[in-house]
């Protein structure tokens, strides 16, 4: 397993796992010419499950679990403090069956982040008989203020060592979100989430939902290399295929963001988000906030990524007339 969390490392920084297409381009703000606002009083900040964020954003969780997963998370939790924005890490799996590879995790507690997001996946809790006591163990290695349990049934049917029963995860969910005391989000991983899925989920104590949705990294891609690495063919061309599986972000983020409204739940859209532009996108098409995990991944600088997004956050509110992210909302958006 930790290699296999290496090897996805190692092949979004060094491949090309996007899908073919980025579906955030299909929407444009309308431009305000009179904006008629000081772009030096915008405010970027927001509350988010009672956490204080500097903007709507959350480095969505990709790793820990080997030795240099320590770093990463580390250059993650560094950014992350600096500039008041969310953080998640990658599944805890390896974390909560081997107690060697908990710091890789863990050191991200030593950094001042506003808001800090556990992570186990829907898988595993069908292996698992102590669910409960699991994921409040993944809560505390990393004194989480939410914990998100993943759904990645695109990746596990790609792996060649998949887990591909996915017979009972609702009612693991429930019975976790409803035992805890700490709020538990479901997450996709980039293949996204329907109005049916989150109708369903309505039915268990969740606070929300990452849509992670189709439009950035395909673990079908990833996952067809790593097939090609160890030889196996056939799992290589089905993840050719299902490369560009999934439902689009910005169109989840329309499906669901009334049905989340009405019923309190927050709505968090990562999948494709490049920049604050895209940021501004998902907040005005009804998203609470975006998260981004390859776009971290694959830059020269996390730090200078993250300057990027926080000003080009700005310039969108600046140039749609918005002082408040909650003005973003009713920014009128194009569709091409
Ligand atoms: C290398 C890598 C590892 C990931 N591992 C996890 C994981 O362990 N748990 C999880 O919930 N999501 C994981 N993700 C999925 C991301 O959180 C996110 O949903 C997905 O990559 C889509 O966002 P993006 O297009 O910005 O990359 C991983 C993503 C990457 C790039």
């Amino acid at each position: 397993m930790q290699n296999r969390k290496k090897e996805h490392i190692e092949i979004v920084k060094n491949k090309e796992v996007s899908h073919s297409y980025n579906y955030w381009d299909d929407f444009v703000l309308v431009h305000n010419a009179l904006p008629e606002i000081n772009m030096d009083e915008i405010d970027t900040s927001i509350e988010l499950f009672g956490k204080k964020l500097a903007m709507p954003l959350i480095i969505a969780g990709m790793t820990g679990g080997f030795k240099e997963a320590k770093e990463i998370n580390e250059e993650l939790a560094k950014v992350a403090e600096k500039y008041g924005i969310g953080m998640g890490i990658g599944s805890q799996r390896a974390g909560l069956e081997n107690e060697d590879v908990e710091e890789s995790y863990s050191i991200i507690k030593e950094y001042k982040i506003p808001l800090k997001i556990a992570n186990i996946g829907a898988p595993q809790l069908l292996e698992w008989n102590d669910v409960v006591e699991k994921a409040q163990k993944a809560i505390e290695m990393i004194d989480a203020d939410v914990l998100a349990i993943h759904l990645n049934f695109l990746q596990e049917v790609i792996q060649p060592e998949g887990e591909r029963n996915a017979k009972g995860c609702i009612e693991k969910i429930g019975e976790i979100a409803s035992s805890l005391t700490t709020p538990v989000i479901v997450k996709e991983t980039g293949a996204g989430i329907s109005l049916s899925v989150a109708e369903r989920l309505l039915d268990t104590d969740i606070v929300g939902i990452d849509v992670g949705g189709a439009g950035g990294t395909s673990f079908a891609a990833v996952e067809a290399y790593r097939a090609k690495m160890i030889g196996d063919k056939v799992q290589e061309e089905l993840g050719k295929i299902f490369w560009d599986w999934g439902i689009p972000t910005p169109h989840c983020v329309i499906e669901l963001a009334e049905l989340c409204q009405e019923n309190g739940l927050i709505l968090i859209a990562t999948g494709g988000v490049r920049h604050g532009l895209d940021v501004a996108k998902a907040i005005a098409l009804g998203a609470d906030a975006a998260g981004a995990a390859g776009a971290f991944l694959t830059c020269s600088s996390i730090d200078k990524k993250m300057e990027v997004f926080l000003k080009s956050f700005k310039a969108a509110m600046f140039l749609t007339g918005c002082k408040k992210v909650e003005e973003l909302k009713e920014v009128e958006v194009w569709t091409l």
